[in-house]
């Protein structure tokens, strides 16, 4: 519960941030300067981890394998989950990236009758893929106020995404199902015993955090309006390098702006980085060669080695004399 607790008031204190900085004149500070340190801070962080993965070395092949290995060619191979080659690698990642595949294997465990029974367990799986699929199209949306024109797929998408006209302005269906989806993801580590044992602070923070973000930009949408204008004057303002400190816009976007800012700034130093992580994960991305070709650590320290054949040539004589067989006369 101390984390949960922890978590929640830093997601607090964030909210109430513009309304400290406002009383002090220092709006200008969260609309000027806040989003270049937040961006700085995730490019630089984000860059800095992945080249640190990145040097990391893999002498071996450690993939992990969940079907046939290419062999014999009459004996049929599952290249997806043993990839022999590059286009299997990338049919793999491409079912991890996408679709969670390895979260699609996930299992539970209970115990019946006192015995350990495995069974399928897919709301994990569904409701991640739901908030994270979610997640790209609000962001693809929001792209809307950066770019003038509008491109004409942002506004494809957003009709699409809208296309069911409940209630005005419409909800987005990405807008429920990220709702639905992060509930989930929190619940589950709030409700499930197991869960909260394990969960950290930094397991709450990012959840409440984005749940902040969602919820405020739901809150400016449907119940307390921005001026959407003055928003895309700013926002155009940020990517011109130009900002302008615009009047009237709503207090809730001033807190959606500090836990959007407060997110980029938190991402590279969080789990969050599994966004980039998994395309290095080795157990995903390397190709299962290792009957093919041998693999050799490239810095094993150099062995002495003595070869049976070094031995021979010491002892041979030892050897005839005491009747053991040698392999050279
Ligand atoms: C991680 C980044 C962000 C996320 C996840 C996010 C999420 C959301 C969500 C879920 C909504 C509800 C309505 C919708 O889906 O369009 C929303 C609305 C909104 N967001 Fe964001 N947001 C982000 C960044 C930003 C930024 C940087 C701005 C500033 C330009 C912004 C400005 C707004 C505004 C003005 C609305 C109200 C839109 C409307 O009334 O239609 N958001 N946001």
């Amino acid at each position: 519960m101390k984390n949960i607790s922890i978590s929640l008031i830093a997601v607090l204190i964030l909210a109430a941030l513009p309304a400290v900085l406002s009383a002090a004149g220092l709006t200008g500070l969260i609309t000027n300067i806040l989003p270049y340190v937040a961006i700085t801070v995730f490019l630089i962080g984000f860059i800095w981890r992945i080249l640190l993965w990145g040097k990391a070395p893999v002498p071996f092949r450690i993939p992990t394998t969940c079907g046939q290995e290419k062999s014999l060619p009459w004996i049929k191979t599952n290249p997806a989950e043993n990839p022999s080659g590059l286009p299997g690698v990338i049919a793999r990642m491409a079912q991890e990236i996408f679709l969670f595949r390895s979260l699609f294997r996930n299992t539970d465990v209970a115990i019946v009758d006192g015995r350990p029974v495995y069974g399928s367990a897919k709301w994990l799986w569904f409701c991640g893929l739901l908030f994270h699929w979610s997640l790209l199209i609000i962001v693809l949306r929001h792209l809307r106020f950066f770019i003038e024109p509008i491109a004409p797929w942002i506004g494809a998408l957003s009709a699409v995404d809208g296309f069911l006209e409940i209630g005005i302005p419409t909800l987005y269906l990405s807008d429920a199902a990220i709702l639905g989806g992060l509930t989930f993801l929190f619940l589950r580590r709030v409700v499930v015993p197991q869960m909260r044992y394990i969960s950290l602070f930094i397991d709450y923070f990012s959840l409440l955090l984005i749940l902040g973000v969602v919820s405020t930009g739901l809150l400016m949408r449907h119940f307390s309006p921005a001026d959407l204008n003055a928003v895309k004057t700013l926002a155009l303002g940020w990517v011109t390098f130009s900002p302008v400190v615009p009047k009237g816009i709503s207090a809730v976007f001033y807190i959606h702006l500090c836990f959007v800012f407060a997110l980029l700034a938190w991402f590279p130093a969080s789990k969050l980085m599994h966004a980039g992580g998994v395309f290095l994960s080795p157990t995903r991305n390397l190709v299962n060669d290792s009957r093919r070709q041998r693999h050799i650590n490239p810095w094993n320290a150099p062995v002495p080695i003595h070869t049976y054949e070094e031995y021979e040539d010491e002892f041979r004589d030892k050897m005839k004399a005491s009747g053991l067989p040698v392999e050279k006369e």
